[in-house]
């Protein structure tokens, strides 16, 4: 779920509702905003469904004018997404109105509790709950926000941010964060409060993070911060490097199409100030020697396209640092018992920086004592703060639920680590690391030539294919990972059914689903770079081609050998093989875009996902 908060002197209504539109990827089946106006009165107005359906609402009948509100969008748990589910909830007379993001997990028994003392509700969400509690604790603390919070935080199980305004107390908004995301913007008379920067980037660049289990207390002119138990905290100040401009559409159709068309970009921030002569130098890793030394294993855990991205990762960091790697999904990593100790490296790859999973997998993981590195797209946010060490992606905001240019920019985060750990551990031999370097640099080139060249095929390729019911992606060594990447891609956003495999498993079962006509996509490795590797992977398009298949191939300029072999070829340029996967991905996502948009779907906002899940 997204949430915003504003107390300041403009009308808090339009910038609840623009913050809101930038959150939107956090959770789209619902949206609701209250603002206290000028007489004090607290006015509310929720609609089930996008963002839009409750512009159109506020467009027929605006709340009355005032300068204190809240806003949040949904992605429903509790409830389905229905008016009455949406949030802002009320309590104490309609008074009070509180947003909230996480999962009450002890709310049935609170609810139990309230019902008995004669409260009533209106919806099935645990949040109202929280409401509820909220509104009877203010009585008793004798109309003290805060001192309500804390009395009601106590009570709670589960990860949540919650914020909550009084008409009682117009130009006061607090917040409270356990385990689920919540900064504060800093503005000139005015203060903001965000699940992150994009809520409030477009008024201001200079925030402040606050950590776990704290509450704060936003004023026009003043920000508190203190722990649950109400000690004061200091809070940490952060400039978001984020152009606002940068999470707009600009000209595209959609953002998806944008990010896709900052690929290169993305690959390139991601290495620029990285690389000194032929060797990787890591600002954030500088002094950080220690944190590898002596490390006997790596497991990466990540979900969805980061995890991906992680499995990519493993084969560059096995070879250039010689480190045995395990990838995992976070959310089954953490509650099977893992094995880990102060040997252990847990690298975790989130975009969000706040996927709850993620973050819990990580720290369980130093629970256990392991040394723990984020890789993260997002400042601010969570997972960094909770890591020993952080490696940023520069891929900038990415707005689009299916993720694109942030995967390619952790990938070739990845290589950089990769690339770091072998030269502190002095595996990586210096001409391999200046061959590495080198392949680095000419990337961004590459990518831009795939856009340039092969985007309209692809695209045209996508249209005729946009009745297909199932589409199949084969890969091997690098390749792998991109055939799944490819599968999840055109799955989350085209609702084709799509499944990735390893192309040397195809025999092993999988190829009992091929039958004449069946569409595969197959991610061809370089001849050059292992002879053997492409010939076995043109025996596996032999195979299927035997039984019918519909062959697409994505292969390197020049491989002619391929030709015979597919009934389409999508080329690539030459890269060293490690690097393929960074050129190879992107007719894939190329691909995913043109048939859910060939299929008339939101490419941005698929159904049922959101971009950032921030409950487990
Ligand atoms: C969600 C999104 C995926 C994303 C995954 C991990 O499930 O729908 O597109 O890959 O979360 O997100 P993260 O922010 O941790 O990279």
């Amino acid at each position: 779920c997204g949430i915003v908060g504003y107390v300041g002197p403009r009308e808090s209504q339009s910038i609840l509702v623009s913050g809101l539109a930038r959150l939107e990827y956090r959770g789209y089946d619902s949206a609701g905003i209250a603002v206290i106006d000028e007489g004090g009165t607290l006015g509310m107005r929720k609609r089930a469904g996008k963002l839009a359906r409750l512009r159109e609402s506020l467009d027929e009948a605006p709340l009355g004018a005032g300068t204190t509100g809240i806003g949040h969008t949904r992605w429903a748990t509790h409830g389905g997404p229905t008016d009455d589910n949406a949030h802002p909830h009320l309590a104490d007379d309609d008074r009070l109105a509180v947003i909230h993001n996480g999962i009450i997990e002890n709310f049935s028994e609170l609810k139990k509790e309230l019902i008995a003392e004669g409260y009533s509700f209106r919806s099935e969400t645990d949040t109202e709950v929280a409401a509820v509690l909220l509104g009877r604790e203010y009585r008793t603390a004798g109309g003290d926000l805060e001192a309500a919070f804390r009395a009601v935080v106590s009570r709670l199980d589960g990860a949540f941010t919650l914020l909550a305004m009084h008409e009682d107390s117009p130009g006061v908004v607090v917040g409270a964060r356990r385990n689920s995301p919540l900064v504060i913007g800093l503005g000139d008379g005015e203060n903001f409060l965000g699940s992150d920067v994009a809520a409030f980037v477009e008024h201001t660049r200079s925030a402040l993070a606050i950590g776990q289990d704290e509450i704060v207390t936003i004023t026009p002119n003043s920000v508190v911060v203190s722990d649950f138990d109400g000690n004061p905290v200091e809070a940490t100040p952060f400039d978001v490097s984020w152009d606002s401009a940068a999470a707009d559409k600009g000209g595209w159709s959609s953002f998806m199409a944008k990010e896709v068309s900052e690929e290169p970009e993305a690959v390139a921030k991601t290495v620029l100030g990285r690389i000194s002569g032929d060797d990787i130098v890591i600002p954030e890793l500088e002094g950080m020697d220690e944190l590898f030394s002596g490390i006997d294993r790596v497991i990466v855990l990540a979900c969805g396209t980061a995890y991906y991205a992680g499995l990519v990762g493993k084969y560059a960091i096995e070879k250039w640092a010689r480190i045995p790697v395990d990838v995992e999904l976070a959310h089954e990593f953490r509650y099977r018992d893992p094995i880990v100790d102060a040997k252990t490296l847990v690298v975790s790859i989130s975009q969000s920086g706040e996927t709850m999973d993620t973050l819990m997998a990580v720290k369980e993981a130093s629970r256990l004592g392991a040394r723990t590195l984020s890789i993260c797209n997002t400042q601010g946010s969570t997972i960094p703060r909770e890591s020993d060490a952080v490696v940023y992606t520069h891929a900038g905001p990415e707005v689009a639920v299916a993720s694109t240019k942030a995967f390619v920019a952790q990938i070739t985060a990845l290589y950089l680590l990769a690339l770091h750990v072998g030269r502190i551990r002095g595996s990586l031999a210096p001409e391999v690391g200046a061959e590495a370097v080198e392949q680095l640099e000419s990337l961004p080139e590459k990518i831009q030539w795939i856009l340039d060249n092969e985007q309209e095929r692809t695209e045209q390729l996508a249209r005729w294919m946009a009745d297909t019911r199932s589409v199949l992606f084969l890969g091997r060594h690098v390749g792998y990972p991109i055939a799944l990447e490819g599968a999840l891609k055109l799955k989350e956003i085209s609702y084709i059914h799509a499944e990735g495999f390893a192309a040397g498993e195809l025999k092993h079962g999988p190829i009992a689903l091929i039958e004449p006509g069946q569409p595969v996509f197959v991610v061809v490795p370089s001849p050059r770079g292992s002879a053997t590797m492409h010939a076995k992977v043109v025996s596996n398009i032999e195979e299927i081609r035997a039984r019918g298949a519909r062959v697409i191939a994505i292969a390197e300029q020049g491989d002619s050998a391929v030709l015979p072999h597919a009934d389409e070829v999508l080329r690539i340029p030459l890269a060293a093989p490690l690097f393929e996967p960074l050129l190879a991905v992107v007719p894939l996502h190329i691909y995913a875009m043109g048939l859910a948009t060939a299929k008339g779907l939101d490419v941005d906002q698929p159904r049922n996902l959101a971009k950032s899940v921030t409950v487990e």
